[in-house]
């Protein structure tokens, strides 16, 4: 029998059909609700954030950065992958760009400086001497490499001194004979244990250079970095890897049209190839009207040429979008149209819907179809993030990375802050770099006067992505730990909500003090 309280609690908190259809005439966004806590044995810590978004593609937390050019290029990308969760990158780039972008991810080794700066055996301490203070560089050990890039020695920091300056490298360093290498093809699947190994059988040794099947450099680890990050790995999130041990990493692709105005198959079929050929783990047919027909034949190309590639495709805010994408042969649908922090969709064009109510549409279809959704836009805080994953398999978000250090752009400082920029791909400086597709214009559209549906904007500086993430991570733990689920399918299914009014929202933030440290969750 019921207890009495639990059908009072059932009679105010609902589960998502019922609150939804209590609701359908209203649409809700992230802080019109509020859950509901539930009876816990979950610890938040102890809380499991795995995510599959597709057979081959599983994720240690449910977080992607999005396809935008002032959010996801390699270094985000790696930052991501190797925190649990994905990077989508851009295509405001030319091809051949983004497809090196993919294989700097994929070819990532974690820990290995890549291209280690190298001196030649016949050049000067001196010279030496004077590289390193001109250049400022905070080491004093150079592998020494010839014209072919084979290692002959290691110069050491101990006969970097002026009383040198006239020897050359050649007769100060010590030589190939007496160093102790690793090949690349002995790295294996975890090449930092390898390399943590290695510095554990060889006492006093700092540097492990790592050389080809020719003897060529291909790299060097250093103790104090393998010391860092096994430390790190420990306490920390787990990255996301492919079958191989690789990084995994996302990519854009446009839906191209010719200069008839006929969809371009030719060319999308050529770049998702080479984006296959690098490794890529998805492809994300990325565009502001997903429910269309342009947007659907790529998908539907995409998956008659790469029947095995995973396909992010979207965005659409209804039902009847995700059937159309799932029946095209899409993997799982992004859902956001004008929720994001640099769009102005809802304004310009006064379509759109707000998310929390979209994403329940688009998770009943999603269910009836198999396929899996990401809510994309309009994230400020984790909180949002736990209501999102009540309905969707993993959230996108522009904003909250914007502001690292691993987004591309330079830094601008104005009145002492320090700044990034941040731009929708519909602003108009976007869509001129080439993202005019995306927006439904043509390249030569975009040149001409088009009606924008983003912004260019700044994000003040934030901390680094592996801090902001952990502090994500940890506000979605503490979600689920309140709803007393242990995953995430779990919390989709324990999830109740109740509506709040403006004056709940007043509550829910800090309120009635003067704060002289902020709380806020994305690191900043
Ligand atoms: P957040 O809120 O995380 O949103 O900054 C990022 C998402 O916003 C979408 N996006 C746009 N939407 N006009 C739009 O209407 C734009 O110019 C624009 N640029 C990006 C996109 O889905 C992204 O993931």
């Amino acid at each position: 029998m019921t207890s009495v309280r639990a059908s009072v609690d059932a009679a105010f908190y609902k589960a998502a059909p019922e609150f939804f259809a209590e609701n359908s005439s209203i649409a809700l966004t992230y802080d019109d609700v509020s859950l509901a806590t539930l009876y816990s044995e979950v610890l938040p810590r102890d809380a499991n954030l795995e995510t599959a978004l597709a057979e081959s593609l599983r994720l240690q937390i449910p977080l992607i950065s999005a396809d935008m050019d002032t959010v996801t290029e390699s270094r985000m990308a790696i930052a991501m992958a190797l925190s649990g969760g994905l990077g989508l990158i851009h295509y405001n780039m030319p091809e051949r760009q983004q497809l090196s972008e993919v294989s700097r991810v994929k070819n990532h080794v974690h820990g290995l400086i890549q291209e280690p700066i190298k001196v030649s055996p016949d050049q000067l301490i001196g010279d030496v001497l004077h590289r390193i203070e001109e250049k400022r560089f905070s080491f004093s050990t150079f592998p020494v490499v010839d014209d072919q890039g084979r290692l002959l020695g290691l110069l050491p920091g101990h006969v970097l001194k002026h009383r040198y300056a006239a020897k050359k490298v050649s007769e100060a360093m010590t030589p190939r004979g007496l160093l102790q290498t690793l090949r690349d093809d002995e790295l294996g699947a975890d090449p930092i244990a390898r390399a943590d190994r290695f510095f554990t059988e060889h006492m006093g040794i700092h540097k492990l250079l790592v050389v080809d099947r020719e003897d060529r450099l291909r790299g060097l680890f250093t103790l104090s970095d393998v010391e860092r990050i096994t430390q790190e790995h420990r306490a920390q999130l787990k990255p996301a890897r492919d079958s191989k041990f690789r990084l995994v990493c996302g990519a854009a692709v446009s839906a191209t049209r010719s200069s008839t105005g006929e969809l371009d198959k030719e060319r999308i079929g050529a770049h998702v190839g080479a984006l296959v050929e690098r490794g890529v783990d998805v492809v994300a047919v990325s565009t502001a009207h997903g429910h269309s027909k342009g947007v659907g034949e790529t998908v539907r190309l995409i998956r008659e040429l790469f029947p095995a590639l995973p396909i992010i495709a979207g965005n659409v805010t209804s039902g009847a979008g995700v059937e159309y994408l799932a029946e095209c042969g899409a993997d799982v649908i992004k859902v956001g149209q004008g929720p994001g922090s640099i769009c102005t969709t809802r304004v310009v064009a006064g379509v759109g819907i707000p998310q929390l109510t979209a994403l329940y549409v688009a998770s009943r279809a999603a269910a009836a179809k198999g396929v899996r959704i990401i809510a994309d836009g309009g994230v400020t805080k984790s909180g949002d993030i736990v209501k999102a994953l009540t309905l969707a398999d993993a959230v996108i978000c522009g904003g909250l990375f914007a502001g690292c250090p691993e987004a591309p752009g330079q830094i601008m400082e104005i009145n002492g802050k320090l700044y990034k920029q941040y731009r929708g791909m519909g602003s108009l400086a976007a869509m001129q770099a080439g993202s005019a597709a995306r927006y439904g214009h043509s390249k030569n559209d975009a040149t001409r006067k088009v009606a924008a549906e983003g912004v260019e904007a700044l994000k003040e500086v934030s901390a680094s992505l592996d801090t902001v993430l952990t502090q994500l991570v940890g506000g979605i733990q503490s979600g689920m730990g309140y709803v007393g689920a242990a995953t995430l399918p779990t919390l989709r299914e324990k999830a109740r909500y109740i509506r709040v009014t403006p004056a709940g929202q007043r509550e829910s933030g800090t309120h009635d003090v003067i704060e002289v440290k902020t709380g806020n969750n994305s690191g900043t």
